[in-house]
């Protein structure tokens, strides 16, 4: 007789009875034994159970459809249901494998035999019933896990791959405006170049004899600033420092600042004033405050000597002594209307005189032992 629906119901497997009864789920059954087999039918009614009575059988049924459990009698020599139930993992690797047993001591074997350890042993003696719905039940649970989980695995990864897609999309859509912004970036700084550009020519406007002195000086600068191992990132800070660093003589009186001869003490005051007045309007302007300290310090001397904070030594800050020497040397270097330009030895030996007192002696020797204005000086 078969168990009817209700049946399973009353066994308390209400839920996994439903989804065993779902039509997708079999259960495949080796027996040989018509009787036993029958117990098991009966056992699992409204289940689809296929009966095979043979091993070519079974594997036959194995091929043409899908399994939720696979269960096998134990009847050797006849048929050694762990070896079939071990075949059957390689065809049907989901499938719940029950072996039927009336064995006690069939445990240590199963282990053994089976590496995977995923095989469930039912002790058929006495029969009971409720103990193999139950556990067709489990296996129903778990081949849905299972299917789930795979689903959910192949949903992921298309997800992942849509995904990598946008990543991919949104990079290309990053890198563009990166060059945009790139470009647009250039274009600013070529634009605050000419600015600045500007603003020294403006000085050397006031002047004329001192006509490409902020450009030199900032070629001397740099070269100097290379060999010292100045910080590569603040290179154009002092660049703009060494442009710009007479600034400040934009505020100074033309009777000073053009006066052919020699200043008195008022106006040497008052022409010591650019640095800071360089200082005070480099200070409006953003691009260039990291060039503001140099700006106001490149008349201070090593000794302390020097103008407007009497900073001594190392106190000076590193770009303005380079920018010192820069100017120093280019005022020595070109004719002026109350001089000749001297002449590179002379250059030399003046640097070698005042290294210590009015310049920092170790970028002194670094300018004269590297030979930096040799390379400018043949040029000119
Ligand atoms: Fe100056």
């Amino acid at each position: 007789m078969r168990r009817n629906h209700s049946e399973g119901n009353d066994l308390g497997w209400a839920v996994e009875w439903k989804l065993v009864r779902d039509p997708a789920y079999r259960v495949l059954l080796l027996d040989p034994d018509a009787r036993s087999a029958g117990e098991v039918l009966r056992a699992l009614g409204g289940v689809q159970v296929d009966h095979a009575r043979t091993r070519p059988e079974a594997f036959a049924r194995l091929g043409s459809a899908v399994y939720g459990a696979v269960l096998s009698a134990h009847a050797r020599p006849l048929l050694d249901g762990i070896a079939f139930l071990l075949e059957a993992e390689t065809v049907a690797p989901d499938a719940m494998r029950v072996l039927l047993t009336g064995d006690e001591e069939i445990d240590a074997e199963i282990d053994q035999r089976s590496a995977t350890g995923h095989m469930f042993r039912f002790w058929n003696t006495p029969f009971d019933p409720r103990t193999l719905a139950g556990l067709v039940g489990e296996g129903v649970k778990l081949q849905r896990l299972q299917r789930e989980s795979r689903a959910l695995a192949q949903k992921l990864n298309v997800d992942l791959e849509k995904l990598r897609r946008r990543e991919k999309l949104l990079d290309i859509v990053v890198r563009e405006r990166t060059r945009e912004i790139e470009v647009a970036y250039q274009k600013l700084k070529i634009a605050n170049r000419q600015a600045i550009l500007g603003l020294a020519e403006a000085i050397e406007a006031k002047d004329p004899y001192t006509k490409g002195h902020c450009g030199r000086t900032a070629a001397y600068a740099l070269a100097l600033a290379r060999e010292c191992g100045y910080p590569g990132e603040d290179l154009e800070a002092l660049e703009f420092a060494s442009f710009l660093h007479d600034v400040g003589k934009i505020g100074i009186k033309d009777a000073v600042l053009l006066k052919p001869g020699p200043l008195d003490s008022e106006e040497w005051d008052h022409m010591r004033q650019h640095p800071v007045k360089g200082y005070e309007i480099t200070g409006q302007i953003d691009l260039l405050r990291p060039s503001m300290g140099c700006i106001r310090n490149h008349h201070e001397r090593w000794d302390g000597r020097g103008y407007p904070d009497g900073l001594v030594a190392e106190a000076i800050p590193l770009g303005a002594r380079i920018v010192a020497i820069a100017d120093a040397f280019d005022a020595m270097a070109t004719d002026r209307p109350y001089k000749r330009a001297m002449s590179a030895a002379q250059c030399r030996a003046a640097f070698e005189r005042t290294a210590g007192a009015q310049y920092d002696p170790a970028l002194i020797e670094i300018w004269v032992g590297r030979k930096i204005a040799d390379e400018f000086l043949e040029e000119q």
